[in-house]
């Protein structure tokens, strides 16, 4: 029988309460993870930018784990201004993250790369590259003071070595940007602190759906909320021995 929601709580995983912050929450993979992360006790700060789905988090969280200060905002990581004040509310209000899960990512539409529309091909860096790295510019230091926290970048097989995917340019360089980014950050980071790159595996998403098109077969993926009970504690357990790691979900 898979375990209740005070089954979870009471278990080891939250002996500690964490702070996680995780972008793209509205869907897939990141509300997922919000969710199975709230079932262990852990405080979630979300964003993206759909205050309608945002709102239905909230209460679904708010229901999972009535005592705890979820904080969701809506928040396009792709512009600095309003990471900035992201980062603002945050600290006013004394939830500066113990684990930052930079999840929120797009892909373009399939095509040569040659073909691609100079937006879409713009979209997918503006938001998997600068937006993870606006995140990390003004997390970061609210981080360092304390010299502790865990950042994962979320990465793809699309970013690693043996690249599957024909007509996904723009996507692979922006993985394959995470790949690289995560490593150099991984040096400038003080004692206290890791950042891996994490590949999260193949899960039934909207953005797996917009791949597949065509061919599309659900039942062979896993959904996301399957996906988040392997995550979850895969991510609660990073330590700075992790530091500069490219890890996979399986
Ligand atoms: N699904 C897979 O098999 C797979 C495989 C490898 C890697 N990944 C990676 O896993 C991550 C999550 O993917 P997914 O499959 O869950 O995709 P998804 O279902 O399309 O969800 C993407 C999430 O990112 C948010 N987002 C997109 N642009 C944003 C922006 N500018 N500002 C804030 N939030 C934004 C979306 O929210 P709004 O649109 O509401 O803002 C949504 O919550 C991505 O980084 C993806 O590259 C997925």
């Amino acid at each position: 029988m898979a375990p209740t929601t005070t089954d979870k709580a009471s278990s080891t995983m939250v002996a500690v309460s964490k702070k996680v912050l995780i972008t793209g929450v509205s869907r897939g993979l990141g509300r997922a993870l919000a969710l199975e992360l709230a079932t262990y006790g852990h405080t979630v700060i979300g964003c993206s930018r759909d205050q309608t789905k945002l709102d239905s988090l909230q209460l679904q969280l708010s229901k999972v784990s009535p005592n705890a200060n979820h904080l969701l905002l809506s928040i396009d990581v792709k512009c600095n201004r309003s990471v900035e004040e992201f980062a603002r509310t945050v600290m006013e209000n004394e939830l500066i993250p113990d684990i930052i899960v930079n999840n929120a990512g797009v892909a373009n539409k399939r095509s040569n790369m040659w073909e691609i529309d100079v937006q879409d091909f713009d979209n997918v860096i503006d938001t998997n590259i600068k937006g993870t790295t606006n995140i990390l510019r003004h997390f970061i230091p609210l981080m360092i003071p304390y010299n502790q926290g865990i950042i994962v970048n979320i990465s793809s097989d699309a970013g690693r070595d043996n690249i599957p995917y024909k007509s996904l340019a723009p996507y692979c360089a922006s993985k394959w940007g995470i790949e690289g980014l995560s490593k150099c950050i991984a040096q400038e980071l003080p004692k206290g602190m890791a950042i891996v790159a994490l590949d999260p595996g193949i899960i039934h998403t909207d953005m797996l759906k917009s791949w597949m098109a065509g061919d599309y077969l659900p039942s062979q993926y896993q959904t996301p909320e399957h996906w988040a009970t392997k995550a979850a504690p895969i991510i609660l357990n990073l330590t700075t021995n992790n530091n500069g790691a490219s890890l996979t979900i399986n």
